[in-house]
This record gives C-alpha cells, structure tokens and sequence, in this order.
C-alpha cells in the first residue's frame, strides 16, 4: 500500500506512478489517520510518500505515522518513504526512520525524487524558473523507475537502502531550522485573501485537511475563503488559486505559483 500527503502534486504524482510500476493500492492520507484511525491491509509493504519540509519531515505527516492504526492482515510489512524535494533533505532521512521504528515498525529504504520546488512563503524563496521545473519533471521519470526498483531491490537483499540529497550543513537545518519552522513559520494565520477572489472555492475543494470555509463578505454577496487551524503548511491553496488571490503574510507577493501539470488537469 502506498500512503501519500502532498499539497501541490508532486508526492501525489510520484506515489501514482509507483503504484502502476509496483502494482500497489495508493491512498492519500487523511487527518483522521492521526488519531488511530484502522486502516486494513493485507499488503507486505507500505511506503510513505511525501514532500521535505524545512529538511524534515512534515510535521502532519508525523502526525499521522503516530496516529494511524494499521492493521496487517499477513505478514509483518515492511517500511519505505519516498520524499519529493525541491533541493535537498538534510537529515529527513534519520527522523522517518526513528518515527517508523518507534511505532515498532520495521524501515527499509528511502529515496528521494528531486521535483520542481513549491515553497513561496518566505523572502529569498519562490519558485523555479520555467526551464528548470521542465528539466526537473523530465529527469523525474526515470528517478521514479529507479526508486521502484531499488525497493524491490532493498526488500530482496534485506539491506537498509538511503538514498536522499542530504546536502550541505544537514544537522543544522533539520536540528535547528526545522523545530524553528514548524513553531513559528508554518501557521495558517498569515493566510489572507485579496479582493481579486472570485468565490470559485477551487482552495477549499483542494486543501488535503479540509480547513477551509467559504464565508460569506460583509455584503453577504460573495463568498471567501477563511483559514481554521489545522494546517499542513502544503501552500496547495496558495498555488491553486486561479486568479493568484492568496497571500501570505505579503511574502508571496509577486511570487509565482506551481502544481504538478499531471495532477492539475484532473483539479
Ligand atoms: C513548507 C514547505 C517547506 C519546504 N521545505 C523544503 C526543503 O527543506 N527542502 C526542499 O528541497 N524542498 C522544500 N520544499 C519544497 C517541496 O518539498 C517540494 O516542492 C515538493 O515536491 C512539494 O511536494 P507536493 O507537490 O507533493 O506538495 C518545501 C515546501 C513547503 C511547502
Ligand atoms: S490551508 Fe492551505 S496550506 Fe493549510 S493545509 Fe490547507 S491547502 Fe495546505
Ligand atoms: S481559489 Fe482563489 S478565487 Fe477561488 S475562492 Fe479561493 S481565493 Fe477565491
């Protein structure tokens, strides 16, 4: 079974294309799983597909590792992640395997997809140029191909198989950067909208933790999105938006937007 969390198309991409390469049943994660929800699977594997956050792990996806119940009905799975990155990793590696071996699980291997980069919601970040998100997508085929086969490869060698971008100073930006990320950069409060919105309510449809309400304006004419709490941090309303009508906290203004061209002509 393939298990995937992604906000703007890239892990969802990946985690369809493995299931048609390894013939493997593909469920995107839900906030339910957070809490215990059962999940029935009579299959050897799981492998975990998601986006790198801040050189870690997305916190909702630790979330939802901590919460979920699964319930094997054979065999003792085993556990693989499959992360898409814009860049690099840091150490995302260590910290999926210690969540994965705390639930009593076993970890196998985990690779990532380098793909076009979707984060906006800081100064000196945005997205890739048009040439390099080509190239990305382009070089991912085959990178997606090599990752099937290195799981299968993993399992029949029964070796820990890691092969990620680390990149420079790792310890620092997952040790450091990422606690200070999560407390302080990734909060659905800096979410506005501008009077550009034409009330298509296309974010709301999209977010993956459905936490965003239509309301009705002062005028009680037109209907806007409002952000509740329970954020991932993916920015898939953001990028969504067809009119560009979300801002976050003015660090996306003039910035670009980006979903998978796959994934967005079924949105
Ligand atoms: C909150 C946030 C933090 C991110 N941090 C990183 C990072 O540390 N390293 C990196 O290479 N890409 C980072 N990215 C880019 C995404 O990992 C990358 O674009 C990913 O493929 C998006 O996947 P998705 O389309 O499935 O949401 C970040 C994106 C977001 C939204
Ligand atoms: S509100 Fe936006 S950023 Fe937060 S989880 Fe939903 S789509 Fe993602
Ligand atoms: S996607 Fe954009 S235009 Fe549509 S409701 Fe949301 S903010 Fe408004």
């Amino acid at each position: 079974m393939i298990l995937y969390f992604s906000g703007t198309g890239n892990s969802k991409h990946v985690a369809l294309t493995l299931s048609k390469i390894l013939d493997e049943k593909v469920m995107a994660m839900t906030p339910d799983m957070r809490s215990g929800m059962q999940i029935q699977h009579p299959d050897t594997r799981i492998i975990w597909v998601f986006p790198i956050y801040s050189w870690g792990v997305p916190p909702y996806v630790m979330d939802v590792i901590k919460g979920i119940n699964l319930i094997d009905k054979s065999s003792v799975p085993i556990h693989h992640a499959v992360v898409t990155c814009g860049d690099d990793c840091g150490l995302a590696d260590r910290m999926w395997r210690r969540a994965i071996n705390k639930r009593g699980w076993s970890d196998g291997a985990i690779l990532s997809v380098q793909m076009p980069n979707n984060y906006v919601a800081m100064m000196g970040f945005d997205v890739d140029s048009k040439e390099l998100e080509t190239e990305k997508l382009a070089n991912s085929s085959a990178r997606i191909t090599h990752v099937a086969e290195t799981i299968l490869e993993c399992e029949k060698s029964e070796t820990r198989i890691t092969d990620i971008v680390h990149g420079n100073y790792a310890w620092i930006k997952t040790r450091v950067i990422y606690p200070w990320f999560k407390r302080y950069a990734m909060g659905p409060e800096k979410f506005s909208v501008t009077e550009s919105c034409i009330s298509c309510g296309k974010c709301a449809d999209m977010c993956p933790l459905g936490n965003i309400s239509m309301k009705k304006d002062n005028s009680g004419d037109k209907r806007h999105p409002e952000w509740g709490k329970d954020c991932a941090g993916c920015l898939g309303c953001y990028h969504t938006c067809p009119v560009h009508a979300i801002d976050y906290a003015h660090a996306t203004n003039g910035k670009g937007q980006y979903l998978n061209p796959q994934i967005r002509q079924n949105r």
